[in-house]
């Protein structure tokens, strides 16, 4: 471990506690102090996580995340988080802040990177992301040779996503929740509902896979991601 990091944004992985990194791992049994966000009234995923790696005698700092949907939680999270890991370091311990996945993909930790990178050195770990897990669990490569793979988030308008989908070989639509009926209409409309595949909770003890024509309902858990797979040329092309 560099001794002059004393700030690391480690990637945790998917829900698999075994995809941890090995480097992950190695600064996560280091560090003083372990950090992480959890929802106001429930438990750390994150930290359940890391859990079977962590001694228990470690320091914890809990970043309470009121769960808003649609918006990132209000600003003020991040700064009061953002003094507590300053003030730490600042007595001289060593801090490891816990992100599901990878930190820089879709990951709440750029907002503390952004606060505490302005005073202090934060070195990213990046980790295995839910996209590589949920294309593995699928067994479903997500492009060869010139294909192109877009990430494209469930809450946008019904013509943005058409649109998105069109221009691509390969989707992963993510934060499906309650946005899986206006998904799964525009999917219908383009003639890609026999392409869809779904999975929740990608590597965890509780992971589904269902493909998208035998999904009922219209919201889907937080932690679920659609693939969408088509092979050949761009479609809009
Ligand atoms: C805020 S993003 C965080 C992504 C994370 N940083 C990563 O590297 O995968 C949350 C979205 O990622 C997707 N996701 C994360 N973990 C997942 C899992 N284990 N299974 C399925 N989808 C997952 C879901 O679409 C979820 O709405």
């Amino acid at each position: 471990m560099n001794e002059k990091i004393k700030i690391w944004g480690l990637g945790i992985g998917p829900g698999d506690p075994d995809l941890i990194t090995l480097k992950a791992l190695k600064i996560l049994q280091a560090v003083d102090v372990v950090a992480y966000p959890a929802p106001t009234d429930g438990d750390s995923l994150v930290r359940s996580i890391a859990a079977p790696h962590m001694s228990g005698d470690q320091e914890e700092i809990v970043i309470s995340t009121p769960m808003v949907v649609e918006r990132h939680p209000a600003q003020d999270v991040y700064d009061k988080a953002a003094v507590k890991i300053g003030a730490a370091v600042e007595a001289g311990k060593s801090i490891a802040i816990l992100c599901e996945g990878d930190p820089f993909f879709y990951g709440s930790f750029m907002y503390l990177f952004a606060r505490l990178s302005e005073n202090y050195l934060v070195q990213v770990v990046p980790g295995v992301t839910s996209l590589a897990a949920c294309s593995a669990e699928l067994a479903l490569p997500l492009a060869a040779r010139n294909d192109v793979v877009s990430v494209i988030p469930g809450p946008l308008e019904e013509e943005a996503l058409e649109r998105q989908l069109m221009a691509t070989n390969t989707a992963a639509i993510i934060k499906v929740g309650r946005h899986l009926g206006k998904i799964k209409r525009v999917l219908e409309k383009i003639g890609a509902t026999s392409e869809a595949h779904y999975i929740e909770r990608a590597t965890m003890k509780n992971q589904q896979i269902t493909p998208l024509s035998a999904l009922d309902g219209d919201s889907a858990p937080y932690f679920s991601m659609i693939i969408v797979r088509r092979s050949g040329e761009i479609l809009s092309q």
